[in-house]
């Protein structure tokens, strides 16, 4: 158990949480509009940022004041260089980060258009090269944490083995199935909590996703599958918590967004954050929605992910 420093007065113990998942560099593109095949257009600005779904979790979670430790993989290049300097001044515990001598560190390639919504294309290089064996060497460290955040931009054998060894563990065990692809049966067994958007709802179950009844519906044939619950996001709309007993619907936060990169990742931080604390579920998922929301009024995937106090403070509003 470790303490995280939230504002002080409400500091509380919970336990570290641990993600399992890839760190890329984002090569973003500012455009006016998204291009057609064959057409080239010219952009307002390009930045590179430190991203991927893994790191992003575990940036958001440690903004938050948690105490963060990252399993990983990035080439040893300048890629790799920049990735473990940001985690290490975030205060992410990199101590189970790999460095691959074969592979570069893995690479998104972003455009983001005038309303902020992003297009995303990913070589995923260096995170291919987490595999068993790394699971293995830093299971106990993992296995002290109290849950584990998982994604799907490292192999999916990986997935389905570092999710049974944490089930195994007593770990709780919080999957983001983006970018989205089926998922093993085994896999939906050993999940405490998943957490797709509509689109990603929809292509796991083939079932429509675009209304609250279908997204109760499409989460219920999850729970079916041995998933134990399901945190749909819902975008602005907010996000639709179900498991066997309840059902929470969270409304969104309004806020000016610019750049929605990573705004699932801040909210899965979010939600693992809460929970972790001893929030209640409807809670967590307040929480989250906050984090998830303030994490796009910046550019780049972790540029406005947001402290406790500022979440708290949209909360307030
Ligand atoms: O979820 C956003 C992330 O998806 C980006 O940071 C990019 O690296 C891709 O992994």
């Amino acid at each position: 158990m470790v303490s995280v420093s939230m504002d002080a007065q409400e500091e509380k113990t919970v336990k570290t949480i641990c993600v399992a998942g890839s760190l890329n560099v984002d090569l973003t593109i500012s455009l006016p509009r998204f291009h057609q095949p064959g057409e080239t257009i010219t952009g307002t600005s390009f930045c590179t940022y430190t991203g991927g779904k893994g790191g992003n979790q575990a940036i958001a979670a440690a903004r938050l004041g948690a105490q963060v430790m990252m399993t990983a993989c990035v080439g040893r290049d300048s890629h790799g260089d920049m990735y473990l300097e940001t985690l290490a001044r975030e205060g992410v515990d990199t101590s189970c980060v790999r460095r691959a001598e074969e592979e570069a560190t893995g690479v998104a390639l972003i455009e983001v258009d005038a309303s902020g919504e992003n297009r995303i294309a990913i070589a995923p290089g260096a995170n291919a090269c987490v595999d068993r064996a790394w699971i293995d060497r830093c299971e106990e460290d993992m296995a002290r944490c109290g849950c584990c955040l998982l994604q799907l931009e490292i192999p999916m054998d990986t997935v389905l083995h570092t999710a049974e060894r944490m089930h195994r563990r007593g770990v709780t065990v919080i999957l983001d199935p983006a970018p989205a692809v089926p998922l093993p049966d085994e896999l939906c067994r050993y999940v405490d909590l998943l957490t797709p958007n509509e689109t990603e709802l929809a292509l796991l179950t083939g079932m429509s996703a675009g209304t609250d009844d279908q997204v109760l519906e499409a989460a219920r044939t999850l729970l079916a599958r041995g998933v134990k619950a399901v945190a749909a996001k819902l975008g602005s709309r907010g996000c639709m918590y179900v498991d066997q007993e309840r059902v929470i619907r969270a409304e969104g936060f309004r806020v000016d967004a610019v750049d929605t990169t990573a705004a699932g990742d801040s909210f899965n931080a979010g939600l693992a954050v809460g929970l972790a604390q001893g929030l209640p579920m409807a809670e967590a998922l307040r929480l989250a929605n906050a984090v998830g929301a303030l994490s796009t009024t910046g550019f780049g995937a972790q540029g406005a992910m947001p402290a406790m106090a500022q979440a708290k403070e949209l909360m307030r509003r």
